[in-house]
């Protein structure tokens, strides 16, 4: 039987009852529409802990205005659905907003929001730095430095700090002994690493691998958005990774070539490119021969969807 947590006082306090009792906790924190890959990362958990909590919240504070706040796919009871016939979960915690400090404290009073407003702005507008005074007035976040800066941080400005910073809210409340991210948001899970590290948290971070598609389209809750059109296109992206790793592997190490046959793929596939990138593995540095483990990285957009995947090389 899952416990359905709604509360973070409530969270914190069901963490540390079963620490207590000498059980150790692994956490996988996802915003919901589950789907194969996000299981894998629950399947994975349960190797390094007694206990497992899942976490489903749709953090206004990593979108930007013009993002897709509004539209992300949402069906929470299909997801609790999946968790329980998991059967190795134990609790879900999916709180309403976790930027809503004024109202903490009034567990009893019922939130009818599933999540903030989403008129485009609303929902976010209490996150943005520039805001004097909205009631709400969240101030601190983290920024994980040159990490950020490269690969999704480009086009996505604001977008690593509110992963950092919900996550570390995150493990503040749930207090947890290990915690799995995918490898496919791969950036994500090197910042983490980067802020655990570095911030000194007590939580072990693991890295879990891809799960695709038969065809390889790697799998994401954003892909319901793709018309079949759209997805059959997508496939280019994966395709290319696949390729470009042989290419590698057979002996073509110039990044440069290799980024720019894959940027054709894409593009004449009817793709946009955000960014074709080769990068060190853990600095997430530009390389431009494949000398040591790389990673190639990809976001492109297909009609309105935006997609990444990756693949790690090493000769
Ligand atoms: P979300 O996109 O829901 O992903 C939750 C976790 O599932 C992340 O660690 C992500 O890398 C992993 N994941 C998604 N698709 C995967 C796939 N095809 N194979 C393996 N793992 C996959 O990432 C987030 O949510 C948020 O940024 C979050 C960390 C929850 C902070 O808000």
């Amino acid at each position: 039987e899952i416990e359905v947590i709604r509360e973070a006082s409530a969270m914190r306090s069901w963490s540390r009852k079963h620490r207590r009792a000498g059980r150790n906790i692994a956490f996988v924190p996802t915003m919901g529409f589950l789907h194969e890959g996000h299981l894998s990362l629950i399947h994975h958990a349960k190797a390094y802990a007694d206990l497992i909590v899942v976490s489903i919240y749709v953090n206004p504070g990593q979108f930007s205005p013009s993002e897709d706040l509004s539209t992300y796919p949402s069906d929470f009871p299909g997801d609790l659905l999946k968790l329980s016939r998991s059967g190795i979960v134990d609790a879900v915690f999916c709180p309403s907003n976790l930027y809503d400090y004024q109202h903490r404290h009034h567990a009893a009073e019922p939130s009818a929001i599933a999540r903030p407003p989403n008129d485009g702005t609303a929902g976010i507008s209490c996150l943005d730095d520039d805001d004097d005074d909205d009631g709400c007035g969240h101030e601190t976040w983290i920024r994980v430095g040159r990490l950020e800066q490269g690969l999704c941080g480009k086009s996505r400005p604001v977008f690593f700090r509110g992963v950092a910073t919900i996550v570390a809210k995150l493990f503040n409340i749930v207090e947890p002994d290990v915690a799995v991210f995918g490898k496919k948001d791969y950036q994500q899970w090197r910042i983490i690493s980067r802020m655990v590290r570095d911030l000194d948290f007590g939580v072990k971070i693991i890295g879990s691998e891809i799960i695709r598609e038969a065809d390889g389209l790697a799998m994401s809750s954003r892909n319901v958005h793709l018309s079949p059109e759209e997805r059959v296109k997508a496939l280019s992206i994966s395709k290319s990774l696949f390729q470009t790793k042989s290419e590698a592997q057979g002996g073509q190490i110039n990044c440069k070539e290799l980024k720019s046959s894959v940027v054709g793929k894409i593009t004449e596939a009817g793709g946009r490119i955000d960014y074709v990138e080769i990068v060190e593995q853990e600095s997430l540095k530009p390389v431009e021969k494949i000398e040591s483990p790389v990673v190639m990285c990809i976001a492109a957009w297909f009609g309105k969807v935006r997609l990444i995947d990756n693949m790690e090389i090493v000769l």
